[in-house]
């Protein structure tokens, strides 16, 4: 079936431009103006149409500190599509030593269920022989990228010979190395000091994990990276002394890239302190932090240092979760709910206020996240051959975020009560309407595992070919 896009702004991370889309299939075959021939015609007026959303960063049914995060593939990947996300990179942990282990119960997880596409990176937590050993077949299966914690002490964190033996590793089967920079060991002293002076309130979870602990382990890990030659991908960056240590990398001219997440873009670090054990709705790791860290994240996204916004989505109910952290905040579960409203956030508060130009939009939601992690070209764009992930996004339409309506399962929403404009009124998923007038209409199981390739950082962001 063809199904043309008629009349909208076409954004893709190089242009912006009023014209038409023609999707034959799964495929988008041509954007230009005056396009016909199609069996379906959506209106796209006074619309953007943007390339899907890609988030890298997602933990969906991951077990953390004796309890489950409670998205689903299911309810996750809904929740995505709705606000525009049409593919994710989700971290499956390694299991039982395995890291193939971890993988099938991913995948086992995540099939018949997910709405829209999917990838995985893999959590080493024991960089053991037989671990490592197992990365040149997560490769050839398209899992190729690694993920190490350098916080999380006793639980899932690597030591710094584990950190380096994984990306000595990544340099023989390929394979980009991901790491959650934060010196866990410092954390743990700063917290076992807190808990033992009485405080153990959600915002102690921030005083207990300060910027420079994030700013010295991304800086050890970038000497790491340096010393087995390897590129390095910094998950979650929040701060200034993280950028900076990404900067000056980047300026010596070594591979080194990094995101940050919607979360630091928008809240900050006084949501801990409020009433009772309300903060623990914004308890995540590394934390939310004051307000002048988000214009150095801005700058270090537009001028590069930065290449990706994704989301850390990682919810746990207020109920009976964070709740288990009530008089210990070293046992409320690490995560935040924010897979849905990324990009109404982003347009709304980014891009109309001139934070983010719309091409910057595309290329750090979509195009970037793309080709970083191997999904590119057909992801992150919207050209002839591209999968035909597409979100025609209304730039007016009325968004008030509550948890009363929106489609993650949990029972609160960090952004409650936020006013916004601009939301998907239709979002195309490989050809499929999934979304319609903001509400799902796929079906469990539609999405697709995606093999995805090996990173190449001499690679820049596909060309755009418009006829
Ligand atoms: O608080 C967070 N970020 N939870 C998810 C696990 C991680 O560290 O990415
Ligand atoms: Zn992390
Ligand atoms: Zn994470």
């Amino acid at each position: 079936m063809r199904t043309l896009i008629r009349g909208g702004r076409v954004v893709t991370a190089a242009d912006v431009y009023d014209g038409d889309v023609l999707i034959d299939g799964e495929s988008v075959v041509a954007t230009g103006t005056g396009l016909d021939g199609a069996d379906e015609v959506i209106d796209a007026t006074g619309c953007l149409v943007l390339p899907g959303l890609v988030d890298n960063h997602t933990h969906l049914s991951m077990p953390f500190g004796g309890t489950v995060s409670c998205d689903d593939y299911d309810t996750g990947t809904a929740a995505a599509a709705a606000g525009g996300t049409t593919c994710i990179v989700d971290f499956a942990i390694q299991t039982d030593g395995s890291l193939l282990e971890g993988l099938r119960q991913w995948q086992g997880r995540a099939e018949g269920a997910a709405h829209i596409d999917y990838g995985f990176h893999l959590a080493v937590t024991d960089a053991s022989e037989s671990a490592l050993a197992e990365m040149e077949q997560a490769v050839a299966e398209g899992v190729t990228s690694f993920k190490c914690f350098m916080a999380y002490k006793g639980a899932i964190m690597v030591t710094d010979d584990q950190l380096l033996s994984v990306l000595q590793q990544a340099g023989r089967t390929g394979g980009l190395v991901m790491v959650h920079a934060e010196n866990g060991d410092a954390v743990d002293l700063y917290q076992r000091e807190a808990i033992a002076a009485g405080d153990t309130a959600p915002r102690f979870h921030a005083t207990t994990r300060p910027p420079e602990v994030e700013g010295e382990a991304t800086g050890r890990a970038i000497r790491l990276a340096h010393w087995a030659g390897q590129p390095l991908f910094v998950v979650h960056v929040t701060c200034e002394e993280a950028v900076r240590e990404i900067q000056a990398a980047r300026d010596r001219g070594e591979p080194v890239f990094g995101e940050t997440c919607i979360q630091y873009l928008f809240l900050t670090v006084d949501e801990l302190a409020r009433p009772g054990f309300e903060g623990a709705k914004y308890v995540c790791s590394p934390p939310l932090r004051e307000a002048r860290h988000r214009d150095i994240l801005y700058a270090a996204l537009r001028q590069g240092a930065l290449q990706g916004i994704s989301t850390d989505h990682c919810p746990f109910n207020f109920e009976g979760q964070k709740e288990l952290g009530k008089d210990d905040f070293r046992l409320i579960p690490n995560g935040m709910p924010v897979i849905e409203f990324r990009l109404s956030l982003l347009y709304d508060r980014a891009v109309r206020t001139g934070k983010l130009s719309l091409t910057e939009l595309v290329r750090l939601t979509s195009a970037e996240p793309a080709r970083i992690f191997g999904l590119a070209p057909r992801k992150g764009t919207i050209a002839p051959g591209a999968d035909a992930d597409i979100v025609i996004f209304d730039p007016e339409k009325p968004l008030a975020i509550s948890a009363a309506t929106h489609h993650m399962n949990i029972d609160y929403d960090p952004f409650e009560g936020w006013e916004v404009r601009g939301a998907p009124r239709t979002v195309l998923a490989r050809g499929d309407v999934v979304v319609a007038d903001g509400e799902v209409v796929s079906k469990p199981g539609r999405g697709r595992y995606v093999k995805r390739a090996l990173f190449d950082p001499a690679a820049t962001v596909p060309a755009l070919a418009t006829v």
